[in-house]
Order: structure tokens, then sequence, then C-alpha cells
């Protein structure tokens, strides 16, 4: 068994972020998400791990993820050289999947279950292909499934305006080479790709074995601003422990559970976890309230901030108003001015958003 997990593509939901980066390395509390799905193959046994990159941001996450020796896996990197479809990258990952049936993850997904359930139920009942079904609010923004009382998959369709159920397609696939076959013979979406939901139709309607796994716990989809701070904080919720390696003077006080990182330093500071603070970090006159990330290298000096995310090198200074629900970039600079402001000054990237509320 092989897998290939899929980071390439444009990331138009998280711009501006992603003008400069790959989307697949927006952290989650602090790590790349891409790393979630790395971690979880490897903890199903399987070792042989094909990332699927684009030209634009393929070297950044290659030279970030490295060969897989820190992951305890190998991995080639394969590149797609326009995103022309899901179906297209597993077309171009064909050379490195051989005949072995694999594991198709695409990188901005989070899925809480383990993958052993679902390679269990593929292997015992020799399946062609295996899909994970979540129930969503919003089907239309998904592939939708329509399934019998058995939980046999009778048709998938692609963003339907009208869905036939509110089972969403999670971005998690199982495939016997069979898949291969299918991909051939498909055509172009109407938004001109290669949809893996028709080469999945495809072994359908040629009576294949396809069956679905209903999740039931948690499926994160990070491509948007509130789906990457909800996956924050499920991950802070879940996983995070109590590791204190950066330095914490007297008057600042820590509760709950909270990461501080090398070299950081908490000055005169109150945190309440969950809460992860990477390396290197000043945090001075501050409030940092649950649920927040701070990646390493940044600077916060009289701040108070809640449920968000802040990620590499950024400075946050004298900002008296609460900071919530946010997002901020790499090396972004937020400085109040010392008065209230009789103007307010700005150099704002295409994409922003920004909310004086
Ligand atoms: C893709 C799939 C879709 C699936 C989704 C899960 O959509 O085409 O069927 O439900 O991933 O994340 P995309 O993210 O390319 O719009």
């Amino acid at each position: 068994m092989k897998a290939i997990i899929l980071s390439g593509g444009k990331g138009t939901r998280l711009r501006p972020l992603t003008y400069t980066g790959a989307k697949q390395l927006v952290p989650v509390a602090n790590k790349p998400i891409l790393w979630y799905g790395i971690e979880s193959i490897v903890a199903a046994g399987i070792t042989e791990i094909g990332i699927i990159i684009s030209p634009e941001t393929g070297g950044e996450v290659q030279s970030k993820t490295g060969n897989g020796d820190r992951f305890g896996a190998q991995i080639t990197y394969i590149k797609q050289e326009q995103p022309l479809g899901l179906a297209h990258a597993v077309k171009v990952a064909q050379p490195f999947l051989g005949d072995s049936p694999f594991v198709m993850y695409l990188g901005d997904n989070l899925v809480q279950s383990e993958l052993d359930l679902f390679l269990d139920k593929f292997k015992s009942q020799h399946l062609d292909a295996l899909t994970l079904l979540c129930e969503v609010e919003n089907p239309s923004a998904f592939g939708v499934a329509k399934v019998d009382s058995d939980g046999n998959v009778l048709e998938l369709i692609e963003k339907p305006k009208n869905p036939p159920s509110n089972l969403a397609l999670v971005g998690v696939y199982l495939f016997s080479p069979e898949i291969h076959h299918a991909i051939a013979n498909i055509q172009p979406s109407a938004r001109g790709e290669l949809e893996i939901t028709d080469a999945i139709q495809y072994l359908i309607d040629k009576q294949k074995s396809v069956a679905s796994f209903q999740l039931s716990g948690w499926w994160l989809d990070t491509g948007k601003k509130d789906d990457l701070l909800a996956a924050n904080q499920i991950i802070l919720d879940t996983c995070l422990e109590l590791t204190i390696e950066g330095a914490i003077d007297e008057p600042s006080k820590i509760s709950g559970r909270v990461h501080i990182g090398k070299g950081s330093q908490i000055i005169n500071s109150m945190i309440r976890g969950p809460v992860t603070i990477g390396d290197n970090c000043q945090i001075t006159n501050c409030f940092i309230g649950p649920y927040s990330s701070i990646a390493d290298n940044t600077t916060l000096i009289d701040i108070d901030l809640e449920h968000s995310v802040i990620l590499q090198g950024a400075t946050l200074e004298g900002i008296n108003d609460r900071i919530v629900d946010s997002l901020v970039g790499e090396r972004a600079h937020l400085k109040a001015a010392p008065q209230r402001p009789k103007a307010l000054r700005f150099m704002v990237g295409d994409d922003s958003t920004i909310e004086l509320t």
C-alpha cells in the first residue's frame, strides 16, 4: 500500500496568505496542516508517500517537509505542472504508484479518525474504491454522495446545486489500481478539471466494488479562515500538552494547557490555555486567551488576544482592544497609534480583510 498527498492548487480561498505560500503549509497549532496527513498515513503503517506539488509552491513544501526521515517515511515529490484536477494528479502520480493500491489524501484536510479502520474495510472487502463521507451543513460546496440504506454509494455529484443528501466526500480516498483505468476514461468537468468524483462514478457505473464509510468524528477542510480557526481550536483541545521550554518572569501567570517554545520570553503577561507559543517569541504585557496559536519569532507587546492564529515573524503592538477570531500572516506588522488616532493609516495587501468593529 502506498499513499499520495495532494499539495498543489492555488489556495484562492485563503488569500492573501496563499499568495506567498502553499495553503497546506499554513499552520494549525503551529504545525503545517500537511504534516498531520503525513503523520496519520505513517501511523497506519504506510511509509511510501508521494507528495504532489505545484511549480509555484512545490519548492517551499519540499524544503520544509524534507525526505520523510522526520516522519519515518520515504517521501517522493511529484510535480503537477498545472492544476488540472484531483484525478489529473493521480494520473501524474501513476509511475510512482505502479500497480499498488493506495490512499489519496488531500493535503488541506484534517480528519480525526485513524486510517486503520478504513484500511481494514478496504482490504477485507477487496474494494476498488472506499470513500469517506461526513454530514455537513453546506453540501453544495463539496462532492456529495447518494447512498442506499447499507451505505453503498449509488451516485456521486461534484458541487451539486441541489444536493441529494448532506453527505460530503471527505478528502481521503482509498483506491485499487482500477482507478487509473477509470481516470483514462473520463472527460474534464465544467470547471475544466479531471474530477476524482467522476472517476469514482465511472467505477460505480462499471459495477466495480465501491463502498463508503461515514465518519463520526470531526473532519475539517481548512480552505478558509473560519475553518482554519476551527481546526486550530480542535487540535489545541485534543492534542496540546503543558510544555514550558521558554522563560516566564515572576509577574506572569500561566493557566491551563500551554506550550511555550525554546528561547521564548513571557514578560508580565497572562496566558490562559489552550495556547501554543512557538520558539523565540517575545510576549510582553499581554493577555493571550484560549485557542490561540502564536508561531515562531513573533513579538507581541501590549496585546489582548484570543481564538486567533498568528503566523511566523509577525509583530503586534499596543492595540488596546481585544483581538479575536483573527488570522495574521507571516511578518505582518500591526501597530496602534499612541493616542486615539484621528486618521487611520494602512498598507494593506490584495485580498486582505480588515474589520474595524
Ligand atoms: C475536493 C473534491 C470534493 C471534496 C473536497 C473535500 O474539492 O473535489 O469532492 O468534497 O475536495 O475537501 P475542492 O477542494 O477541490 O473544491
